[in-house]
């Protein structure tokens, strides 16, 4: 019989400011993919399965704390910052002595979880992660001693030149007993105390080398994956890394990518058979794609549901929007929320619809906004055609029946509604009803005078 697994206790380490980063937002609340860097870590910390996870927070800590309110974590507050060492400290207070601790960096967002699962099942009381790494600026490099055993972590503000020419690094991704670390934490405050720098978990190592015991690096398959964010060079470059591996796991899923480099998935992508992307398109929120939807270049679709055989031509922008069957979008379309196009509707160039319903076939093709309104299925508005929908305080409701023929330039001012079959004449503007199959139009009448003459240019007066 194998002994049961000890309690998991995962401890996200994000109280720090981020003073690098120069920005008023808490570092961990920094967007990576769409989402908090946090979101990433606690995302990799629930893939454990741990009995607990406490987040350290601190600097805004009513901040990082609103955004995961999730019952499931604990949240401990380091109240001043005064080291990794001392929020590791407090998040053991109160922990089962016997639990199993893993440690997270909360600016360390894109862990490999197979790297994660590499060091809970070391079975060395103190097991580290760590990368070689072309520059290795910054970070803590790891000492190793003649027979490669792992001596000590030396910050970059401890190392001397040799020691700073050490490529193999620290994540700062740790695991070993609670009670082990609730004996070495106090020793490295002390240390900390006496050598004037910040209380480092990153002591522990040295003191658990001390004891004898062994201390287990686990190197990461893949460096880039282990790299922490302190600026924001650091933070785009994670953005790429991502973005890589999200579009190539669409590419192997049978996405179409024109270039998997210039493609930004912020949210979830599901998609059909036969979908392509063109360049420098974003996706963000929940975007889902039937079978054979073409997205051209420069395309923004945020929360959108597309059907089949879909046509969104280039530089159009959709939000929270949904999209039958057969239709055509763009170029250059605005689709903002609440809009919902059935089978076969078009829109096209220059045309922004919000909070609309185009029934199928319904067709908006040029220059106008359609706003609060419902179009009847077949029907024709022509370009730079308005609905008037807001009167200075209310939005009001434009209904146009099934077939109804609107000329171009025409103003609609909302509430109003146009009958099945009816035609509008161009340039008018529409205030009241306007019956079905009829023509209603309040142009003014075209006149022509015969009698006008041009002007004559006058003759210039002499001084
Ligand atoms: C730390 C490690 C370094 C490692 C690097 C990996 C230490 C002393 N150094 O350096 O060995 O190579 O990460 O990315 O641990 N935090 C708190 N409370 C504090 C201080 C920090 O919660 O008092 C949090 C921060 O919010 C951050 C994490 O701990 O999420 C790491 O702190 P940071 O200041 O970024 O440490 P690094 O200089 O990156
Ligand atoms: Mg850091």
């Amino acid at each position: 019989m194998t002994a049961a697994r000890p309690a998991l206790h995962v401890v996200i380490l994000a109280a720090g400011q981020g003073t690098r980063m120069r920005s008023r937002l808490p570092k961990v609340l920094q967007l990576l993919g769409g989402q908090p860097l946090l979101a990433h870590v606690l995302e990799r910390a629930r893939d454990c399965q741990p009995t607990h996870i406490s987040i350290v927070v601190g600097h805004q800590a009513e901040q990082v704390q609103a955004r995961f309110p999730d019952p499931d974590l604990r949240f401990v507050l380091q109240a001043e910052q005064r080291g990794t060492g001392h929020a590791v400290a407090l998040a053991l207070e109160q922990q089962p002595p016997d639990s199993q601790v893993l440690v997270l960096y909360g600016d360390v967002p894109l862990l490999a979880p197979l790297d994660i699962q590499r060091c809970l099942h070391s079975n060395a009381p103190l097991t580290l992660l760590t990368a070689d790494i072309p520059d290795p600026t910054g970070y803590g490099r790891i000492l190793l001693g003649p027979e490669g055993q792992v001596l000590a972590i030396v910050e970059e503000r401890e190392a001397d030149a040799a020691t700073r020419l050490i490529q193999r690094i620290n994540t700062g991704i740790l695991t070993a007993r609670a009670a082990d670390l609730l004996r070495w934490l106090p020793l490295a405050e002390v240390k900390a105390q006496q050598a004037g720098h910040e209380w480092y978990l990153t002591d522990v190592v040295a003191l658990a080398h001390a004891e004898g015991l062994r201390v287990e690096a686990v190197l990461s398959s893949d460096a880039n994956t282990a790299l922490g964010v302190n600026h924001p060079l650091q933070l785009a470059t994670q953005e790429r890394l991502l973005q890589r591996r999200r579009a190539s796991a669409c590419l192997q899923q049978g996405l179409q990518l024109a270039d998997p480099e210039r493609f930004d998935l912020r949210g979830t992508l599901t998609f059909g058979q036969d979908c392509r992307i063109d360049v420098n398109c974003l996706c963000e929120g929940e975007v889902v794609l039937g079978h054979d939807v073409s997205i051209g270049p420069g395309c923004v679709l945020r929360n959108v549901h597309i059907g089949d055989h879909v046509v969104i031509a280039a530089y159009s922008v959709l939000e929270s929007c949904v999209i039958g069957n057969g239709c055509h979008i763009g170029p250059y379309a605005r689709l903002r929320p609440d809009t919902v196009l059935d089978d076969q509707a078009r829109i096209g160039n220059f045309v922004e619809v919000k909070n609309s319903h185009l029934h199928s076939g319904a067709k908006v093709n040029h220059l106008s906004y359609i706003g609060d309104a419902e179009i009847g299925a077949r029907s024709n508005v022509g370009a730079g055609t308005i609905t008037c929908n807001y009167d200075g305080v209310n939005k009001h409701r434009t209904l146009i029946g099934e077939g109804a023929f609107i000329g171009s330039n025409t103003a609609l001012v909302a509430p109003v509604s146009v009958g099945a079959g009816a035609t509008i004449g161009a340039g008018s503007v529409i205030t009241r009803t306007a019956p079905a199959h009829a023509l209603t139009l309040t142009r003014a009448e075209q006149i022509t005078r015969l009698d006008w003459q041009s002007p004559q240019l006058r003759s210039k007066e002499k001084p």
